[in-house]
């Protein structure tokens, strides 16, 4: 064996390796570490060495199949046509050979074809069957030929038709393939609420669908109504007297499926190269992502004789933009404030064009991003737009840091905004700042007081807020409780009516109750459910304030995270200053009684949930159990009496089964609620 096909050798099983790595991060971990095109550039490398040593093919090769095999914890789902994937061009002479080809398969090069030109929508693949016109699978593409069965989430995709529509809905088994995508203003608001969490963000609207799409645990229903599938392909049950591709997408659009409007018929190679040209400036306004585009031999017929190879259709070829990413330089960090009091780190760049706009800011999120990409003022760096309107920093071209010694960042110890001391609770990822009426929170803490689950007080919407801040009216949360009449007819659009009901609301919300009291103040982790287990174990609110650490640490349903979120609510004399101005103000509310403890058909039992019920969220089966006079607790230990277990648990219940702890469905949880005590 020659030595250069020794290294040939050891090169392709690397690569094979790599990439199937890739792949499992990609298609089952939804957390890729490499961009698309540095994938396709060791895919490329791969085939090209295999194409030079025919020899190295092996039939599990990455060349030979698409995407991963089917995770665990969905059922598999075959496909009965293989879903291939797509070969790439990446520039105008890749097109152009492609059509060459096409041409001369089809025995010739002097007759132009035409081409479907369609955008490349930059989600999840997903195969839909349907039988005598009814939706009865849902599938993801997972390997090409077994995907997971994804039919119950898609329930919640509203986009997604479960009746074919039109007289016309064909009897027999229809295959509908298409892409299922998050809207980019969808994945920036789950992003948003990721870091709220704590959560990793998703590294692009493509892996928050697919994370959506297979979701197994607690499904969150608004997240899976928040998908849009559109529709690209029928694969099985074309229906007679359908030639083209533009007459596909026209039949998929009559049967209720929402297609790319922009899809068109491109009469030749040029055609189909100004198209292309034409989409990456429409893209910007797109509302779903969009990286490239597709063409696909109009005609159905030729498409037969074109043919098609083990991963990809000869008879089609994706286009791709080019990636959205440039260098710049990191010209200063600032700390910014938001709504939420949340401080943002954002980078102030030199102003760069990436992803044809022009940009000069880039939020870096938090400090422990910060620390992980380790990014310092000054330094050279990889920014890239990837559907965040916002756009990130992927990483710091080291090599180019001319000052070693560069400090490193850090956020500020104090707000900027209000100078108040910022702080980062045990386990959040985010620092805030805890002022109540720190102007860069004002209003939006107004709106939480005035919201449905707090004093609820009507009439008191967004735009009103923001007019009352602005004037200067509301410079501080309880001088809400000050708003008069003749305040409130200064402000846009308010009738004399309309003031008076309001300042009526705003009497009737001084009529609280203690949980409804505590919600208005927008506590850190003080939700409802919360809030009621504090007002049930304090009674009252001073007994609250004076409370430590410790004391609340024994109330059952509060841990260490909340208990020192409360303390350091209570303990900053700014929020005290406000709670007890209210309260001069006629914020009052009666005494709680206790919460009776020991009493109820679970009472003294200890309960975790894990899984999903059929029918109950957690904080319902969670409420029915306390109700009861049971607690829900985190972890499984010795002291757990119960273990409810749904559909997906995983480790807890395996643990409760190590340590013999009873196992509960949700039928059998009903019967010991309803039993008498
Ligand atoms: S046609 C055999 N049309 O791109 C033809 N695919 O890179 C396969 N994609 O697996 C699909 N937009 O998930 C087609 N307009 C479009 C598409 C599209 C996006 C995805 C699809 C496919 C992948 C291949």
């Amino acid at each position: 064996m020659s030595e250069s096909k020794a290294s040939a050798g050891r090169r392709a099983a690397a690569l094979r390796a790599e990439i199937t790595r890739h792949n499992r991060l990609y298609y089952q971990q939804d957390a890729p570490e490499l961009s698309d095109a540095e994938w396709d550039a060791l895919l490329r490398e791969l085939r090209e060495l295999e194409e030079r040593f025919p020899a190295l093919v092996v039939p599990d090769s990455p060349t030979q199949r698409v995407g991963a095999p089917a995770a665990e914890g969905f059922d598999s789902v075959e496909h009965r046509v293989p879903m291939l994937s797509l070969d790439n061009a990446m520039n105008e002479d890749d097109m152009r050979a492609f059509d060459l080809r096409v041409r001369r398969i089809l025995g010739d090069e002097d007759e132009v074809v035409a081409y479907a030109g369609e955008p490349k929508l930059d989600g999840a693949s997903l195969e839909l069957v349907y039988e005598k016109g009814t939706l009865v699978t849902g599938a993801t593409r997972g390997d090409g030929r077994t995907g997971e069965d994804v039919t119950a989430n898609l329930k919640h995709v509203w986009s997604i038709p479960f009746e074919l529509a039109g007289d016309a809905a064909p009897s027999g088994r229809v295959s509908v393939r298409g892409e299922v995508m998050l809207p980019l203003a969808a994945f920036q608001r789950l992003n948003e609420a990721r870091r709220e969490r704590g959560d990793e963000p998703f590294a692009n609207p493509r892996n928050a669908a697919a994370g959506s799409l297979r979701q197994l645990h607690q499904v969150d229903k608004q997240r899976l109504g928040a998908l849009e599938f559109r529709a690209y392909a029928v694969e099985e049950g074309v229906p007679a007297g359908v030639r083209s591709q533009i007459e596909v997408l026209e039949r998929l659009r009559a049967w209720g499926f929402a297609v790319s409007e922009e899809s068109r018929r491109c009469d030749d190679v040029e055609a189909a190269i100004a198209y292309h040209a034409e989409v990456l400036v429409a893209r910007e306004a797109m509302p779903v992502e969009v990286d490239g585009t597709v063409f696909k031999l109009d005609r159905l017929d030729l498409r037969e004789e074109v043919g098609t190879l083990a991963r990809a259709p000869r008879w089609a070829i994706a286009f791709k933009f080019p990636p959205q990413q440039a260098e710049t330089v990191v010209v200063g960090i600032e700390t910014s404030v938001g709504r939420t009091g949340a401080l943002t780190p954002v980078a102030k760049l030199k102003p760069v064009f990436v992803g044809g706009v022009t940009v000069s800011n880039a939020s870096l999120h938090n400090q422990d991003e910060i620390d992980r990409k380790d990014v310092r003022v000054k330094d050279s760096v990889v920014v890239q737009r990837a559907g965040d309107v916002i756009p990130q920093v992927v990483r710091v071209v080291r090599e180019k840091r001319k000052n070693k010694s560069a400090r490193k960042w850090r956020l500020p110890k104090k707000c900027p905004v209000c100078g108040h001391e910022a702080v980062r609770l045990e386990g959040e990822v985010v620092t805030r700042c805890p002022n109540i009426d720190c102007p860069a929170q004002l209003k939006t803490n107004v709106r939480h007081l005035a919201g449905r689950g707090a004093l609820d007080v009507d009439g008191l919407g967004e735009k009103l807020v923001e007019q009352l801040v602005d004037a200067g009216h509301v410079k501080r949360l309880s001088d809400v409780f000050t708003l008069d009449a003749e305040t409130l007819l200064r402000m846009e659009r308010m009738g004399e009516k309309s003031a008076e009901n309001l300042v009526a609301a705003l009497e009737r919300a001084k009529e609280t109750t203690l949980p409804r009291f505590l919600i208005s103040l927008g506590i850190r982790h003080v939700g409802g459910g919360v809030a009621d287990v504090l007002a049930g174990a304090f009674g009252d609110l001073d007994p609250l304030l004076g409370a430590s650490q410790e004391r609340l640490e024994v109330v059952d349903g509060v841990g260490p995270i909340l208990a020192e979120s409360v303390v350091r609510f209570f303990g900053d004399e700014r929020n005290r200053a406000e709670v007890e101005r209210m309260r001069e103000l006629g914020v009052r509310w009666p005494k709680e009684a206790p919460r009776k403890s020991g009493e109820g058909p679970l009472a003294g039992k200890a309960f975790v949930l894990t899984g999903t019920l059929p029918d109950w969220s957690r904080d319902e089966a969670r409420e029915k159990i306390e109700a009861a006079g049971g607690r829900v607790t985190s972890a499984v230990s010795k002291k757990t009496d119960y273990v409810v277990a749904g559909e997906g648990a995983g480790s807890k219940l395996k643990k409760a089964e190590q340590l013999e702890i009873e196992v509960l469905d949700q039928a059998t949880l009903e019967k010991l609620l309803s039993e008498e005590g």
